[in-house]
């Protein structure tokens, strides 16, 4: 007899990796929690926990409802309304999108910017609309996730060096097919360990072995320089060290988006060929006001920028000086080793149960062992909060046994 025909449907959601039910059994599920306000020095109300110190978010500069801000936002609604008409190619630029990518190409001392509706997007449609197949795209281990997808949807040969290591990132230079472009590609600052690439290596290597250079500045944006112009400004680089210099607005920049700041060839390019730009609508009126005022707010309070530097020293400090191996963060982003995934989770609840809004990052997102708290941290927390938070995590890390 002939072989049996399937009739019926294989499931349409496959097995997921999370096992949701058994973190909810442990009261350890603080995912996509309720908020219903953001309140200030970097505090928030959480529907069924009260008040809680945020170190879940990125609002790096605590810029987030700042009324110069979202006075920008009002006026924009005021004069735009709240949508544009489609894609930008076909129903026309708004100015204040041609405005807002003049500020940012000034910020990031570049010749133009273009924007798009999300840094998530703007990845994806960057790398796949400059590689071909016959390229070479070479990422950091640690890369965020729209990197690697947009890497993947390249066709480009994607190969990867090992985090922040110099020797393998020539040594996949050397090995890369020079008949081809080929890009090398990183995060400033890495979302999960908070460590920064080390940018004068990786431009003298692109330059030695005649690579172009993409760096994501989602958490470097604000929070990094001097006076926040992120990675070449820490670095004291020049402006043209970096070819693509990509970034959000979902950040640091309260409002959503994404940019690519580069030289006028680039941008037009990307305005005429980068499939999220041509396909998909425009940053709103308001978030593109938003966005826009932001990047003015950071040049002139800055404080905001020596406040985040300041925090993330004590906070970190204390930590280390527990016994926390916080890897090798220097930015806003700490993460709290805590080893098994159990550890983690443990670790949240006790934060959670004390005031403190902190997520555990497990397995399959970081490797089984390294689960971590990870704490992002503000320049408007009060240090009484920074404190406050630091003594929890210390307290809790001892009972738990994460420490001595
Ligand atoms: C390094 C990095 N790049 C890109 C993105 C995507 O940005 P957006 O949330 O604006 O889509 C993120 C978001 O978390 C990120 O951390």
């Amino acid at each position: 007899m002939a072989g049996k025909t399937t009739v019926g449907r294989v499931p349409l959601t496959p097995e997921m990796l999370w096992p949701i039910d058994e973190y909810k059994e442990k009261g350890q599920y603080f995912y996509l929690e309720a908020t219903d306000e953001l309140l200030p020095n970097g505090r928030v109300h959480v529907i069924g926990h009260g008040e809680m110190i945020m170190l879940g978010g990125y609002s790096y500069l605590g810029l987030i409802g700042h009324p110069k801000i979202n006075a920008a936002a009002r006026a924009a609604i005021e004069k735009y309304g709240t949508g544009t008409y489609g894609v930008r190619l076909l129903a026309g630029s708004l100015e204040l999108h041609n405005e807002l990518e003049e500020r940012i190409a000034s910020f990031k001392q570049a010749e133009a910017s273009v924007t798009m509706s999300s840094g998530y997007a703007t990845n994806l449609a960057t790398i796949s609309s400059l590689l071909r197949k016959g390229d070479t795209v070479i990422c950091d281990k640690l890369n965020h996730a729209s990197i690697v997808d947009g890497c993947m949807l390249s066709l480009a040969k994607f190969v990867r060096f090992r985090h922040n290591d110099m020797d393998h990132l020539e040594r996949r230079l050397r090995e890369a097919d020079r008949d081809g472009r080929v890009l090398v590609v990183a995060d400033a600052v890495f979302s999960m360990d908070g460590d920064i690439i080390n940018l004068p290596e990786v431009a003298r290597l692109c330059k030695k072995y005649g690579a172009y250079l993409m760096i994501d500045e989602a958490h470097s944006v604000g929070v990094i320089g001097k006076t926040g112009h992120g990675i070449e400004e820490h670095f004291d680089l020049p402006p043209d060290t970096i070819d693509i210099k990509m970034g959000t607005l979902s950040k640091t920049i309260p409002s959503a988006g994404g940019y690519v700041a580069g030289n006028t060839e680039l941008i037009t390019f990307l305005k005429h060929e980068a499939r999220a730009f041509i396909y998909s609508a425009a940053v709103p009126p308001p978030s593109a006001a938003a966005a826009k005022a932001a990047f003015d707010v950071i040049e002139e309070e800055p404080w905001r920028v020596e406040s985040i530097q300041t925090n993330y020293h004590r906070f970190a400090d204390k930590l280390r000086d527990a016994g926390y191996n916080l890897l090798f963060t220097e930015t806003a982003i700490v993460p709290v080793i805590c080893g098994s995934t159990p550890n983690g989770g443990a670790l949240a609840k006790y934060c959670q149960d004390r005031g403190i809004f902190v997520q555990a990052i497990v397995s399959p997102v970081v490797p089984e062992g390294s689960a971590r708290l990870r704490a992002c941290i503000s320049a408007v927390h009060t240090q009484e909060d920074i404190d406050y938070c630091a003594d929890v995590i210390i307290e809790g890390g001892r009972k738990l046994g994460i420490i001595d």
